[in-house]
């Protein structure tokens, strides 16, 4: 059974690799291995039991204000999806929400689907704080955001 653990510094540059793919197909927006030093605390892991060293997923918790976090990068190796294994990594993040006291969480998205199986509701991108938008200068998709933004009250 594949374990869930925190992210440490050494996972990065397969966490990189892991967004790399599917950021290639534009399922995901892709992230700088510097972007992901930075916020390597953000994310969670998911591990083979046998090779605690290997990432075959991940997701990230990222909070952006007093009430507020995003879900951000879930992926999962291609040979590790069709278990439901999205699901820990997602129960995961949402579980460190609440410890942290936060009353929502949004994900912009370009699976909404997915989402909604976590009880992620349609929201429009402008209900969320201006803050957040701090980050889509980074993006190469900037000005022409064409994720999806859903929240869930926790
Ligand atoms: C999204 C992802 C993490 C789900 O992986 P997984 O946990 O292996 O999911 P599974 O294939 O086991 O499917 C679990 C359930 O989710 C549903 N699901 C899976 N992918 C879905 C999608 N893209 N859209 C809607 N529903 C989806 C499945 O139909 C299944 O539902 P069921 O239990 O009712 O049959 C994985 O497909 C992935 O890494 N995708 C590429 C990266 C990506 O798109 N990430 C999202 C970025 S926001």
């Amino acid at each position: 059974m594949p374990l869930v653990r925190k992210a440490r510094v050494a996972d990065v540059p397969q966490i990189y690799l892991l967004l790399k793919d599917f950021a290639a197909k534009e399922l995901l927006l892709p992230r700088s291995l510097s972007d992901l030093y930075d916020y390597v605390r953000d994310f969670y892991v998911l591990t083979p039991d046998d090779d605690p060293r290997k990432v075959v997923g991940a997701c990230a918790l990222h909070v952006c204000w007093s009430d507020l976090g995003e879900i951000r990068s879930l992926a999962l190796a291609s040979d590790s999806q069709g278990a439901d294994l999205g699901r820990r990594l997602m129960e995961a993040c949402l579980t460190e929400a609440r410890d942290l006291g936060l009353e929502r969480v949004f994900a912009l998205t370009y699976i909404p689907k997915y989402f909604e199986r976590f009880e992620f509701r349609l929201i429009e991108k402008n209900e969320l704080p201006q803050k957040i938008w701090a980050d889509c200068f980074k993006c190469v998709k900037f000005p022409e955001c064409d994720e999806i933004a859903l929240e869930r009250k926790l």
